[in-house]
């Protein structure tokens, strides 16, 4: 059986699969460059979640034999924590993987100090917006022909955070945010 999937911070030695993650993933992936320079930004921050591709041996699992299913990259700017991209596997989605990313990413940003959460989403894109909802993003705003590929708007997403997020976070989150 394979180990529970790990969410960790990204490291060089995951570079590669996370470009091809995020190839799989979108129309318009980040080239390998912006995945790259996530390394010399001090605002950023990735996280993965890494997974063996081992059966059955989890006492031999190195590093090395990781498989990345999911990877969610931030910039942390003065008290404003932006989401740049995240994504899982779609051998790997519906399991709760996108929730655990973001709730890993959304309380790193806390602990060094976040006070509201930004986003960018597309339009059709209503499974990420769902996602979102449910920590508690709302509607803030569009931006028009926002995707060169397509030139598909992007819905505006936001929620403040601090103190008393984070304690909806640790509660049973009943009610909305
Ligand atoms: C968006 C994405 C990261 C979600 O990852 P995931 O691991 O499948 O998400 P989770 O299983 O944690 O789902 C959490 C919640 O998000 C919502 N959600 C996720 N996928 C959904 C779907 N296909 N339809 C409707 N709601 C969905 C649901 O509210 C879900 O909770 P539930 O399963 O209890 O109903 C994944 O679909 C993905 O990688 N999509 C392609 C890349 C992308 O669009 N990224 C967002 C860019 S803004």
């Amino acid at each position: 059986m394979n180990p529970q999937p790990d969410i960790r911070r990204m490291t060089l030695a995951d570079l590669d699969a996370v470009v091809a993650l995020d190839r799989l993933s979108f129309t318009d992936p980040w080239p390998y460059s912006s995945w790259r320079g996530m390394f010399e930004d001090p605002h950023a921050r990735v996280w993965v979640v890494a997974t063996s591709v081992v059966e059955g041996t989890p006492e031999f699992v190195t590093p090395h034999t990781q498989k990345i299913i999911g990877a969610l990259a931030v910039w942390l700017i003065l008290d404003e924590l932006h989401i740049g991209t995240i994504a899982v596997h779609p051998d790997y989605r519906r399991q709760g993987l996108g929730a655990a990313l973001l709730e890993m990413g959304i309380r790193a940003g806390l602990a060094e100090g976040a006070k509201v959460v930004h986003l960018e989403v597309r339009k059709s894109n209503l499974s990420a917006q769902r996602l979102y909802e449910r920590f508690g993003f709302k509607r803030v705003g569009e931006r028009k022909r926002y995707y060169s590929d397509n030139r598909e708007d992007a819905v505006l997403m936001s929620t403040p955070v601090g103190d008393e997020y984070l304690r909806w976070l640790d509660g049973d989150r009943s009610g909305t945010w």
